[in-house]
């Protein structure tokens, strides 16, 4: 196309930018990222679910004459609607060169960055709030992070961090009462030296509004001079942005193929994803009659490019100003927009755009239908209403007000509370006889029961003139029941679920409309009401935590000291360097993935013809492009795929665009095979599995059932789940151009595997490949050995084009080909006593690997048994072979899925005995009784549709690689003669804050300042053969080759440091290089006495064992299957602690991780083994809001351990498995439900414990209606 376009005019951090090619296809994000080089902002999804992307972006409105700032999601943002935009970057609000902005400094303080990689986004959230309300109360706080995730936090410590800009300026209000809230008395403790302060507040600058970046005056002048058409012309697409609705009319009717865009938020989606074209695109944002907001006599006037937070502002308004019954529409609409995406979607979505998508989970169009709101719908020359069609636009919106005797409500059921679309949602409207509760007219419309939104008219119609009682309530559960009917295999599965909450929720609004006119005709409360029709309320959390301080007296010594995470300062700036953001070489290329769509089939051919026909593609590598062994990376031509997402082949080009348009464009003709393995019980039924098939016996397990009073069977079965770490895999390869050299950047947990594997492929031996690694932007296990499958391909082509190439896979992408956390299924048989107690058992584990064994031969033998001692015991585990991409490592590693089977047959146990589940637990203990919680819990609560359940989980996690080789560490400490230390090790950085201990190791060791030794990297050419940093033992393998190679040092040192007893460091060091010491040392260190045989069931697996205990409690809706996490309180035992602030981190970011895995995490594959949930939208993980209100975290104390540096432990993987105390909480809260029916005993409940797991498990008379009508 390439037509002369219009210079798109911004600024960004306050500089000027004219662009005289702005490219329509290219997003804000992009461009800051490759254009102008500031790689602050993240890629975390594209797809606008994780925020990472965050920045703010400020504009002049000349109407109101004022300026405002909003934050938005630079991934969706198309460049060009940026045009007279000021845009703010994290870069732009403060630097460690220059100076920090109190945002930034708060979040690093509190220990609110770990991995750092959605740190940006988060401290622009918070940036943005605070330019628009510099006092915000919490609520404001937990709603601006509505659409930001973490992934490593557990968002404490940033909720925490934060609450000090808010009024109460960082108190709770008491709502943490117990040890360290400050509104109880601080030494109330018996260890005078335990503390819970992690940092000191006071330490905090002060925000000072007045210092913030002005607006550009420029841009207040332009924005006030009349505006005009203005066209930018891309290579492929042309933007037309008109300026009065007429212009827009007519462009509309020269272009009726032309795609309306404002907010983006949906066909950036469709362009991105669905792979959808659109070469004209017509930006009415900034036209002022589709902006128009007015007062009408039904109601108000909404334009349709009017946002979806200013929709909010103006109701908000309205509903304070107007009486109560004239607002119940607009109350369900700001129902609605509480729980619609996140902040940085709503800043820019539109009210026309929601209607237009005309999704069938809109959670605004069932409330439009329900209140029966007028559209009007324009083309040039006609202007009517409805129906919608062709080269037409939606102009405005009328929103109707309500009149007395009208009742109104708007429900969304989503499986996450926050930012996540709707299973179900819907709007419900009754209009009464006057004085009476005889109803007049009555509208039901809901989504996500059709393609499209739908009125239960047949239901409405059966309804008219009946009496608002019991009787109608039947009635219309009965019909509901019949009219709302899905087909069983309707797109969207939980067919059973949806159909239920058709009728649960219009329970709900039976109860609401019950209560309200109850209070408006008989002016009095049904009490039983009340519990049904609150609205679910984002509760302010609060927190302790507890730890034991470092002496009186020991204050120079760094071990054991809350210390920040090293990097945190310049991760809370944007100045930490990750993977994508070193700087792109000149000749570089990038690269994208060719994917099997077929799980299993025979590559038949590949076409590449399209493919090199788009601009800028340099070349299609495939298995032929392999110089050395194709044995180790799946860059294959022609053999078999064996799952979606098997990497067929990659595509090179000059951009990333451009690749990924190219590689999507090449055709791959396959002979599909049979059979098709998906599940582990499709693998059972075929025999797949992995050889071998192991299995850990102790005691007479026979005898054990003989002597037992009771035997039971059950059967468990625990979801997979994706690492999501916030930075997706990422390899840059540059080739060194002489003796086969090749300088690897990669985002990777194991340095070492991925230089042997990248070597072995290009057939050069590892001397010649170096790995180097700065940080990762969290790995979780993930990057293990995962990270293997794209560096291999990168350098591959990298050395094939001889150029540097670099790829980072979309999220989209890394989810397709990497796999996560095994699925498994588990059946058992256990023989009890009358008091609970266990004699024997036998269970058999399946796993579902995928299509190779990776790490799949995990530790869920080791941890069958959790925390319990079991005489008699027999475990048996299969490795099962199916048709995904294969499965590997995920913090705890096979542990947390046997630990969960293990508490499924004790909570059964309990269950068939009658008798509390901590009563089971404690005739079957094996720990010591000193681990054990102090918390206080409220009483279940007796209400029918609400209960509240309690349970108290332990964990015990073995310490050590299973495969013994791998338990060595090695380390190189370089002393330079000005004193400084430069340390390197063979661990990796992801967040966990491995450097930083490091570092504090090193510090007591040598007897010298943190400050003076610095971790630049992780590299091959420094510390060799290193195992990855995986099974939580890398600070205790790293630290104590750290420490090997210090003493060392110090021996080396000795000398002069006996010659000058009362100098420095430096005197020392220095004296040593002028005498011509060595002042570098290798240190080296491997666990002692492992091995464990499973021929002869003997021996050592792990060095040692980490325990820990949580009791948490929760509320479930039992209409709906919600839940709230209410409270947990957690002890955990790290040994002596290196680092009580790190070490709380991962207690609570790993405790959060499990939180998703059993309470909210799923991955959805088609029968044909595709998967469906590639992305924030589909999967999700936990959002701020899902934190437990009262989260209590204590450190054991006086619990060293001689097995680990400095007498630590290891922390990262073991506290994961207590959120399953979440999860047992909710089976009792179950348990309760069911008794409501009657129904008492053991009964089934699989992981992840899902709204619709819930509710299905609630048994009531809906449920039972819909399975009367429908075969559950
Ligand atoms: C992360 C994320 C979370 C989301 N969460 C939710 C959610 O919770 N609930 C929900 O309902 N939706 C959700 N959505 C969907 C989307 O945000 C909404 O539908 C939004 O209102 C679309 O508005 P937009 O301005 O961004 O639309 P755009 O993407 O700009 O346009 C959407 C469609 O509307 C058409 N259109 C826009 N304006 C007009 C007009 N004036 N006349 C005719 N056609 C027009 C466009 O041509 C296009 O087909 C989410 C999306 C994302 C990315
Ligand atoms: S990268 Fe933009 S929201 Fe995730
Ligand atoms: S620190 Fe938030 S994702 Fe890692």
């Amino acid at each position: 196309m390439l037509l002369k376009g219009d210079d798109l005019v911004f600024f960004v951090n306050g500089k000027k930018i004219t662009e005289k090619n702005a490219e329509p296809e290219k997003t804000l994000l992009t461009y800051l990222r490759r254009n102008l080089g500031l790689t602050g902002t993240k890629l975390g999804c594209a797809e606008g679910g994780c925020g990472a992307c965050t920045v703010m972006v400020s504009k002049y409105h000349p109407h109101q004459n004022r300026i405002i700032h909003y934050a938005v999601n630079a991934c969706l943002a198309p460049l060009c609607s940026l045009h007279h935009c000021a845009v703010t970057t994290v870069e732009g609000i403060g630097s460690m060169a220059s100076k920090l902005h109190p945002v930034q400094e708060r979040i690093a303080k509190a220990h609110g960055s770990q991995c750092g990689f959605c740190t940006p986004g988060i401290v622009m959230s918070m940036y943005a709030l605070l330019r628009n309300n510099p006092q915000p109360s919490m609520h404001d706080v937990q709603e601006a992070f509505q659409g930001n995730l973490c992934r490593c936090t557990g968002y404490r410590p940033i909720l925490e961090g934060y609450r000090s800009f808010t009024k109460d300026g960082g108190c709770c209000g008491g709502k943490a009462q117990s040890n360290g809230c400050c509104m109880t008395n601080e030494h109330t403790q018996e260890h005078v030296n335990v503390t819970q302060k992690l940092y000191d507040q006071s330490e905090f600058m002060p925000l000072d509004p007045t210092q913030e970046i002005i607006f550009p005056p420029e841009l207040m002048v332009l924005s006030k001079q009349p505006q005009r058409e203005l066209r930018f012309a891309g290579e492929r697409v042309l933007w037309i942005q008109p300026c009065s609705l007429e212009e827009l009319l007519e462009l509309k009717a020269t272009y009726p193929n032309a795609k309306l865009v404002v907010g983006n938020t949906e066909v950036g989606i469709e362009m991105k994803f669905k792979n959808l074209f659109y070469p004209v695109i017509l930006a009415p944002a900034y036209i002022p009659e589709l902006n128009i907001i007015q007062n009408t006599q039904d109601g108000i006037q909404v334009g349709a490019s009017v946002t979806l937070t200013v929709l909010g502002d103006v109701l908000r308004a309205a509903v304070k100003k107007l009486p109560a019954h004239q607002t119940e529409v607009f109350k369900a609409v700001l129902e609605q927009l509480r729980w619609f995406a996140g902040q940085q979607i709503r800043n820019v979505a539109a009210v026309g755009g929601n209607i237009m998508t005309a999704s069938p989970i809109s959670d605004l169009n069932p409330v439009f239908m329900a209140a029966s709101c007028k559209l009007t719908v324009m083309s040039k020359g006609t202007t009517f209403i409805f129906p919608v069609q062709g080269s037409k636009v939606v102009a405005f919106h009328d929103l109707i007000q309500n009149t007395e005797g009208q009742y109104f409500s708007a429900f969304k059921q989503s499986p996450r509370k926050e930012d996540d679309i709707a299973i179900v949602t819907c709007g419900m409207n009754v209009f009464f006889k006057e004085q009476s509760n005889i109803v007049q007219s009555i509208r039901i419309s809901y989504g996500g029961m059709a393609p499209v939104t739908v009125l239960a008219t047949a239901t409405c119609n059966r309804l008219l003139n009946r009496q608002w009682n019991e009787e109608l309530l039947e009635e219309a559960c009965t019909s509901l029941a019949e009219e709302m009917s899905l087909s069983p295999s309707a797109p969207g599965g939980m067919v059973t679920y949806r159909r239920t909450l058709t009728i649960s929720l219009f329970y709900k609004f039976f109860l609401n409309v019950q209560h309200k006119l109850s209070l408006d005709l008989l002016k009095e409360v049904f009490n039983i009401v009340f519990f049904v029709v609150v609205l679910f309320q984002l509760d302010s959390p609060s927190s302790v935590q507890l730890y034991q301080a470092v002496p009186p007296g020991y204050s120079d010594d760094v071990v054991g000291q809350p210390i920040m995470h090293l990097s945190a300062l310049k991760q809370a700036t944007g100045e930490a360097i990750y993977c994508d953001d070193i700087p792109c070489y000149e000749n570089e290329l990038h690269l994208a993935l060719v994917t099997s769509t077929k799980a299993h089939a025979l590559i038949k051919s590949i076409d590449t013809s399209d493919a090199m026909a788009v601009p800028g593609v340099v070349a299609f590598i495939s298995a032929k492009d392999i110089p050395g062994s194709n044995m180790t990376g799946p860059v294959v031509y022609d053999e078999t795929v064996t799952c979606v997402g098997h990497i067929v082949g990659a595509i090179v080009a000059d951009t990333q665009a451009h690749a990924q348009r190219a590689a999507k464009a090449v055709k791959i003709s396959y002979e599909e095979l049979q059979p098709v393995i998906v599940t582990i019980q499709d693998a059972i039924a075929n025999k797949s599995f992995f050889q071998p098939v192991r299995s850990i016996e102790r005691g007479d397990v026979a005898q054990g059932f003989k002597d037992s009073d009771h035997i039971l069977h059950g059967e468990m079965h625990i979801g997979g789940q994706e690492q999501f770490y916030l930075e997706t895999n990422c390899t840059l390869a540059v080739p060194r151009g002489e003796d086969g050299e090749m300088e690897l950047f990669v985002s990777t947990q194991s340095a070492s595997k991925t230089q042997a594997l990248v070597a072995k492929a290009l057939g050069v031996s590892a001397n010649r490949v170096v790995c180097r690694v700065k940080r990762m932007g969290g790995g979780f296990g993930g990057k293990e050995s995962r990270s293997t499958i794209l560096s291999t391909v990168v350098a591959v082509a990298a050395h094939t084009v001889k150029r540097p190439v670099r790829c980072m896979l979309d999220r989209d992408e890394d989810m397709l080909v990497t796999g996560g956390r095994h699925p498994f299924f588990g059946h058992y048989k256990v023989g009890y006593m009358n008091n609970g107690r266990v004699m024997a058992l036998e269970v058999t584990l399946y796993s579902n690997a995928g299509n190779s064994l990776d790490l799949s031969l995990s530790r869920a033998l080791f941890h069958m048994d959790n925390s319990y001692n079991i005489p008699n015991i027999r475990a048996t585990g299969y490795v099962c072979k199916t048709n995904l991409p294969s499965n590997s490592a995920f913090r705890g590693f096979g542990g947390p899925q046997g630990m969960m089977i293990a508490e499924s047959w004790m909570s059964d146990v309990a269950l068939s005995c009658g008798l509390p589940a901590e009563e089971v637990h404690t005739a079957t203990f094996s720990l010591s009784q000193s681990i054990s919680t102090s918390g206080q819990f409220h009483h279940r609560s007796q209400h029918r549709w609400t209960k509240r359940g309690l349970s108290i989980i332990p964990t015990k996690f073995g310490i050590s690689f299973t495969a013994v080789f791998l338990n060595q560490a090695g380390a190189l400490v370089l002393v330079y003669s000005d004193g400084s230390v430069l340390l390197t090790h063979g661990g990796t950085e992801m967040g966990q804050g491995l450097h930083t201990k490091m570092v504090q190791v090193a510090s007591k060791t040598l007897g010298i300042p943190c400050s003076k030794i610095h971790i630049t990297e992780t590299s091959t050419n420094t510390v060799p053969n290193t195992s990855p940093t995986a099974a939580s033992a890398s600070s205790d393998l790293n630290g104590m080759a750290i420490y090997n190679a210090c003493q060392t040092l110090l021996q080396r040192l000795q000398p002069y440091k006996d010659k000058n007893p009362k100098g420095c460091w430096e005197d020392w060091v220095k004296a040593a290089y002028f005498d011509r010491v060595h002042l570098s040392a290798n240190g080296f260190y491997k666990t002692p006495d492992l091995g464990y045989d499973f021929e002869t069931n003997s021996g050592r697996p792990f060095n040692y064992f980490s325990y820990g205990v949580a009791v948490s409690e929760v509320e479930i809706d039992c209409l709906t299957g919600s839940h709230k996490n209410l409270h947990t309180s957690i002890v955990m035992d790290v040994g002596k602690s290196l680092n009580p602030a790190l070490d709380i981190g991962q207690v609570e970011g790993g405790f959060m991780q499990g939180l998703g895995l059993f309470t909210l995490e799923e991955l959805r594959y088609s029968p044909d083994g595709y998967l469906y949930t590639r992305g924030p939208g589909m999967y999700k993980i936990p959002a701020f809001g899902d934190i437990p209100i009262e989260l209590k975290v204590s450190l054991l104390r006086d619990a060293p351990n001689e097995k680990a540096i400095f007498s630590s432990k290891a922390v990262g993987e073991p506290p994961l498995f207590l959120a399953a105390s979440v999860f047992y909480a909710i089976k009792d809260a179950i348990t309760a439900a069911r008794a409501e029916s009657n129904l008492t005993g053991p009964f089934r409940l699989d992981s992840p414990a899902t709204p619709e797991r819930i509710r299905n498990a609630c048994e009531d008379k809906f449920t039972k209606l819909v399975c009367s009508n429908f075969h559950c």
